[in-house]
């Protein structure tokens, strides 16, 4: 999937990373502030994501989660009860200390530097006086530490009964099958397998990933037969536009692959998520509530967390070959091309269907159920520099221009063949699949206590009061709401 593909590239590039996270953010101005304070969390979040050497794979996701169900709960009991002085500012002081203590728990290195000073920030524009900001560090820290307790990691797996079942298959490669890659080997080639645990993560709100595959994906969606007609349509279409020496190739065309195959210097859209968000906030409308905004992150990070369950649950169950492998190799309907190499590097992992777009689709799909399908042509604005792994090396990130939703799913697909690593069919199934769990996720909303670790019912109210007078004792409970 794309987070952990990049997350990989940035492992080899971290010494030219430059700290510096810029402060105040652009384009936000004309918001509400507490909307902004919501902004300005989420902007260094997505920032640090990209700037911390230590968050190869793993962690990263365990971050975007726990961030995410803190939004999440955030939401619910600003929307349902306070029974203290209830205000945009209570409530965007609540969002600020919860972040603080979600992102200081992740990111302790960064605390001095970048993460108090925001928070000293927010404090002095929302202009809270010392109860507001008392009440909003006892409810934020309370639900942060929850959250930050209750997260766990994937179950235990092992890579080497993996490997060995790789190895063995027969005959070995079988065509349309993923094989092990040989880490010894040269160039891009040289590449260990990764075996991504989010298969064996705890979905947020899905009750279960392998009935909503079966019930909601596996009737329409797989990836073709090897050798086949549908195939062979596959084959055509990526042979010439994937490869890294076909002349046609354009400038758009490397840049697009580069927005999703590699990795940026000063750029807070290293994952799915920051993109996601960028795509947000262009089309947020200035009038916009905390309460809204919050919701609609809290609806992405979700639908994308647990898109990636559904992702890998796909990708380690169906095996199927890279383009590499396959152009390499051959079939019984087409010669082999040793020389085929790929524009962009190739995930070391089975490919259908394609992680950016199922995570992409997933996330447009939560945004067109709430703005619309017609919002419009809009912008994203390009933020940081092409690193020496890119084919654009030295280029800035370009300027998106896309003419609606859609056309976000439409360029990733277009991204993921650009860069020689994903077939036509499994994009096309990977828009299909990402838009049905974004669809569920939509649709179940705030409707039961979701299965996973988030939310814990026992916080859905939250009734914080602030004593009358000094001596009183007015603790913050917890009540627990029946959902439907
Ligand atoms: C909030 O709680 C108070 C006291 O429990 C209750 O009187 C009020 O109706 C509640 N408001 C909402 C919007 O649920
Ligand atoms: C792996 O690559 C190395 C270096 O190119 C080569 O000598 C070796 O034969 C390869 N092993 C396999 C199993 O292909
Ligand atoms: C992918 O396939 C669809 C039809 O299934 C086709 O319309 C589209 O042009 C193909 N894309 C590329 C880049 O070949
Ligand atoms: C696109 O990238 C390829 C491979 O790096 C390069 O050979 C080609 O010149 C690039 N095309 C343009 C128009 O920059
Ligand atoms: C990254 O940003 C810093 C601070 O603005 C700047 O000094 C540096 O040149 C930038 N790096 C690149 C490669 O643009
Ligand atoms: C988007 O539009 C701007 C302004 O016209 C242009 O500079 C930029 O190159 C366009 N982006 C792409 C990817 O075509």
């Amino acid at each position: 999937m794309g987070r952990f593909m990049e997350a990989l590239v940035l492992a080899s590039a971290i010494s030219v990373i430059v700290l510096q996270f810029p402060s105040g953010v652009v384009g936000n101005s004309k918001r509400e502030v507490g909307v902004s304070v919501v902004l300005e969390w989420t902007d260094l979040h997505d920032w640090l994501l990209c700037s911390d050497v230590r968050q190869v794979a793993g962690p990263g996701v365990e971050i975007v989660g726990a961030l995410a169900g803190q939004i999440h709960l955030l939401d619910r009991f600003t929307s349902f009860n306070f029974t203290s002085r209830s205000s945009c500012t209570t409530e965007s002081a609540v969002v600020a200390y919860a972040s603080h203590r979600i992102l200081s728990h992740y990111y302790p290195w960064a605390i001095d530097k970048f993460i108090d000073p925001l928070l000293n920030r927010h404090i002095t524009t929302l202009k809270l006086s010392t109860s507001q900001s008392l009440l909003g560090q006892r409810i934020g820290e309370a639900v942060a530490d929850e959250v930050a307790s209750k997260r766990t990691t994937a179950k235990p797996f092992s890579l080497r009964a993996v490997k060995s079942t790789l190895t063995a298959a027969s005959p070995h490669p079988t065509p349309g099958l993923y094989r092990y890659l040989n880490a010894s080997a040269a160039g891009q080639d040289a590449m260990n397998f990764v075996l991504h645990n989010a298969a064996l993560s705890n979905t947020f709100l899905l009750k279960d990933p392998l009935e909503f595959i079966k019930n909601h994906i596996l009737g329409d969606v797989r990836p073709p037969k090897v050798p086949s007609p549908e195939f062979d349509r596959d084959w055509k279409a990526l042979k010439d536009i994937g490869r890294i020496d076909w002349p046609g190739r354009t400038l758009i065309m490397n840049l697009t692959a580069d927005f999703y195959g590699c990795q940026r210097v000063n750029s807070s859209t290293c994952s799915i998520d920051g993109k996601m968000h960028k795509v947000m906030k262009a089309i947020l409308p200035p009038k916009a509530t905390v309460a809204e905004t919050v919701t609609l992150l809290a609806k992405l990070s979700v639908a994308i967390f647990d898109t990636g369950v559904v992702l890998d649950t796909l990708q380690y169950g169906f095996w199927f070959w890279r383009p590499v492998m396959a152009f390499r190799s051959g079939d019984a309907q087409h010669a082999a091309i040793p020389s085929w190499t790929p524009y962009a590097f190739t995930p070391p992992h089975p490919e259908f269907p394609s992680g950016t777009v199922i995570n992409v689709a997933a996330a447009v799909r939560i945004l067109e159920l709430h703005f619309g399908d017609d919002v419009g042509a809009f912008s994203v604005p390009g933020s940081g520099v092409n690193l020496p792994s890119c084919g654009t090396a030295g280029l800035p990130e370009p300027t998106f221009n896309y003419t609606s939703l859609a056309d976000v799913v439409h360029t990733a697909q277009l991204a993921r063949m650009y860069a020689g690593a994903h077939w036509n069919s499994s994009v096309e199934a990977a828009a299909v699949a990402g838009r049905r769990v974004g669809e569920w996720i939509h649709e179940h909303w705030a409707q039961r206590t979701p299965t996973g670790v988030l939310p814990d019912s026992k916080y859905l109210k939250v009734v914080a009061k602030l004593p009358n007078k000094a001596g009183e004792w007015s603790p913050i409970r917890f009540e627990s709401i029946q959902l439907k």
